[in-house]
């Protein structure tokens, strides 16, 4: 199977919440693929972010699709406020929910599904649902806060991804989160990630265009 092209999610947990509008334009000016939402409850994780009105506001201004990533403990009685506004809708495998059910929802109203993976849980937990995604989380680092550093052990479980994918002939896009800079884009990539989320390695450089193509490989 050819390999899809390589995506670049700038996630807006570390864009200057006060001037949204010009973050979101800017961050598709830069090359921005899709554009990471990070949705936390305080409960599913220990920190919370932002909510549906946020991520509407971000809608209003955006052209690429937003990539929500809900970190909270009832996916399946939250998603359905993102739906209007998303791309694709990532809930996790260790939050309480029926997790198929959910992923079924999500694809219903019309976004991709996602299914995202914690540091701690095993690639074997996602097998039952891979013909119910389009696209499956690979977190690299614990989920909550920007700007920690990679975790390479994950890489194991991104290869193993990209293996399952290529055996089973499925579809999914194989998407890191987490301390993505120049250097580890490149493992992450070599170990069969396609779509690399990045926070603090966007947002907080001085030229952003620059640090999109250079997270893609482009230069
Ligand atoms: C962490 C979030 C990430 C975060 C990544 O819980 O899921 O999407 O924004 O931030 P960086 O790229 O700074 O590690
Ligand atoms: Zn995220």
């Amino acid at each position: 199977m050819t390999r899809p092209p390589i995506l670049v999610a700038p996630s807006l947990l570390a864009c200057d919440f006060g001037n949204l509008e010009s973050e979101v334009r800017a961050a598709e000016a830069a090359g921005g693929d899709w554009l990471h939402c990070d949705v936390m409850d305080g409960h599913f994780v220990d920190n919370i972010s932002f909510g549906p009105a946020f991520v509407k506001a971000a809608a209003k201004v955006a052209t690429v699709p937003l990539d929500v990533h809900l970190m909270v403990t009832r996916p399946d009685v939250y998603f359905p406020r993102f739906t209007e506004v998303a791309g694709n809708i990532s809930v996790h495998l260790e939050a309480e929910h029926d997790v198929k059910q959910t992923l079924r929802g999500i694809r219903a109203a019309g976004c991709g599904a996602g299914l995202a993976i914690c540091p701690a849980t095993d690639f074997a937990g996602v097998l039952p649902y891979l013909e119910e995604i389009e696209l499956l989380l690979i977190m690299t680092v614990v989920p909550g806060f920007g700007g920690q550093p990679f975790l390479r052990e994950m890489m194991t479980k991104v290869r193993a991804a990209a293996e399952t994918r290529e055996r089973l002939g499925l579809g999914y896009r194989i998407e890191v989160d987490g301390g993505v800079t120049v250097e580890t884009a490149k493992l992450a990539v070599e170990s069969g990630a396609d779509t690399l989320v990045a926070g603090t390695s966007v947002f907080g450089a001085s030229d952003w265009s620059e640090a999109v193509s250079r997270l893609r490989g482009d230069r």
